[in-house]
């Protein structure tokens, strides 16, 4: 199998990687289904990396349908140890505005429905979720925006909370208040549980989170539609190709450590081969 150093994980838009070289769809299979779609796997400034179009191409899945385990396990499976998450949110702060771009720090996991971890069945381990992002990848993303919005016609918004829903629906105008003053700064739909598998998977993980409405709080603008979401997503599309690749090129050249990278050393309580 051909082994990937980085993953990227396109979200709603977000359906291939423009500068992949030596594109290569695998089909893969977990112990947890198949991933959202094929994998593609190639070449990007010399890195070697595996994409995935989280919702499948063509937008198949709800979120509460993604195969979060399936899709970490099928990065895992090609070697991958850095993830870049690409996805689109709802703003909950006055400052961050569609099409600005936000590098979250801390999640916030209210989904209902969804296998939210690799362990059970008399494997236990509880990692730490304290710091649920690698700080490095988010610079490595930071620098990488940095090189591309040379105009700065986008503004970049370093650290925020980002509150996952179980969707699909977009939220109440009650939910959207009580989100906002639980400190949130954006919304979405499909982070969680991708983060904290990841994470017990040890790969270091990241998002690129980019700000499509202001979800339906905002006294003065108009309430999310998806057409709207999508609509200002298509508008960035161009720049976060062009940033995830130069992240890419950032973290291949670097490799920088990631307390992802040993995540289970403090972890595990039963080890996976004491299962009886
Ligand atoms: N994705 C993009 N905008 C969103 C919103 N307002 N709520 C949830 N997910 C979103």
């Amino acid at each position: 199998m051909q082994q990937a150093l980085i993953g990227v994980i396109g979200g709603s838009g977000l359906y291939h990687m423009e500068a992949l070289q030596n594109a290569t769809e695998h089909i893969l299979d977990t112990p947890f289904g198949k991933p959202s779609d094929v994998i593609v796997t190639g070449i990007v400034h010399d890195v070697p990396i595996a994409f995935l179009a989280r919702h499948g191409r063509g937008h198949r899945l709800i979120p509460s349908e993604i195969p979060y385990r399936a899709n970490i396990h099928a990065m895992k499976q090609l070697g991958v140890r850095y993830l870049i998450s690409m996805s689109a949110v709802g703003s909950l702060r006055e400052e961050m505005k569609p099409l600005d771009m936000v590098l979250p720090d801390q999640f916030i996991d209210l989904t209902r429905r969804r296998v939210n971890t690799f362990f059970g069945d008399g494997a236990v381990a509880h990692v730490s979720m304290a710091q649920p992002v690698c700080a490095n990848v988010v610079d490595a993303l930071a620098r990488a925006f940095n090189e591309v919005n040379l105009t700065q016609s986008v503004k970049l918004h370093r650290g925020g909370t980002y509150v996952c829903i179980e969707g699909p629906q977009f939220s109440t105008q009650a939910e959207s208040h009580w989100y906002r003053s639980m400190g949130a700064s954006v919304i979405g739909m499909s982070n969680m549980p991708e983060a904290k598998l990841a994470r017990e998977a040890q790969i270091a993980y990241a998002t690129l989170a980019m700000v499509t409405d202001f979800d339906c709080w905002h006294p003065r603008e108009a309430h999310v539609t998806a057409e709207m979401a999508i609509g200002n997503l298509m508008k960035n599309a161009r720049r976060a190709q062009q940033i995830a690749a130069a992240a890419i090129q950032i973290i291949g050249n670097e490799r920088p450590p990631s307390i992802a990278h040993a995540a289970l050393a403090s972890a595990l309580v039963t080890q996976p081969n004491e299962m009886t």
